[in-house]
């Protein structure tokens, strides 16, 4: 039998990211765990107002979104503790400007280069509605057909009730595997 807990926000564990983008003329980097996928070529991210990267990327409208693996987790931990506003965090990675002016970290095994679409905003936040230009990915996780191989990256989760992150698991099936009677 379920038990109603309220209205939580269920929807965990996200994939893991940092966030980007120029702000006064120097990069600065979020960590972000809530982001979203809307249609085949555009992504969501929620980010609180307040936000030093906020400011970056109203003014810009570009940012990088870079894939949290493992080896990248300790610095972006730290991208998520402190604020652009108090600490610069410019240097925090040693970055490249790529193609649309937003700084990428080159560390990170994938890396998306978006323009902002849309901003929908809700009390206390505001949900960048981005549109993906160009992605890059280190050759080294992508299969030989060119696509990103997820068992090789291996994209670190996040899950907000407990705050912590988990490491992706086991393949189990092949996706219409298991529906599929035709
Ligand atoms: C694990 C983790 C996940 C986070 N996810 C989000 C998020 O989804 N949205 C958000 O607005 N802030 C999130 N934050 C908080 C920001 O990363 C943090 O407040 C950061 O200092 C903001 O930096 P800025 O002020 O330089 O932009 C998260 C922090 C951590 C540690």
């Amino acid at each position: 039998m379920k038990k109603q807990i309220g209205n939580a926000l269920a929807l965990y564990p996200t994939p893991l990211v940092v966030v980007g983008t120029m702000v006064n003329g120097k990069p600065n980097w979020a960590l972000v765990g809530h982001v979203g996928i809307i249609g085949h070529d555009r992504v969501l991210l929620s980010m609180a107002k307040p936000h030093y990267t906020n400011r970056g990327i109203r003014e810009t409208g570009k940012l990088s979104i870079n894939i949290v693996d493992e080896k990248l987790l300790p610095l972006a931990d730290r991208a998520g503790c402190v604020t652009g506003a108090k600490e610069d965090k410019s240097e925090l990675f040693p970055y490249i400007i790529g193609d649309s002016g937003t700084p990428i970290i080159e560390q990170a095994p994938v890396v998306m280069e978006c323009t902002v679409d849309d901003i929908y905003v809700t009390e206390g936040f505001e949900s960048f509605i981005c549109k993906i230009d160009r992605t890059l990915a280190e050759e080294r996780v992508l299969d030989d057909s060119g696509r990103i191989d997820y068992r090789v990256m291996k994209p670190i989760l996040f899950e907000m009730p407990t705050y912590e992150y988990l490491s992706t698991g086991d393949v189990i099936g092949k996706c219409m595997s298991f529906g599929n009677k035709d």
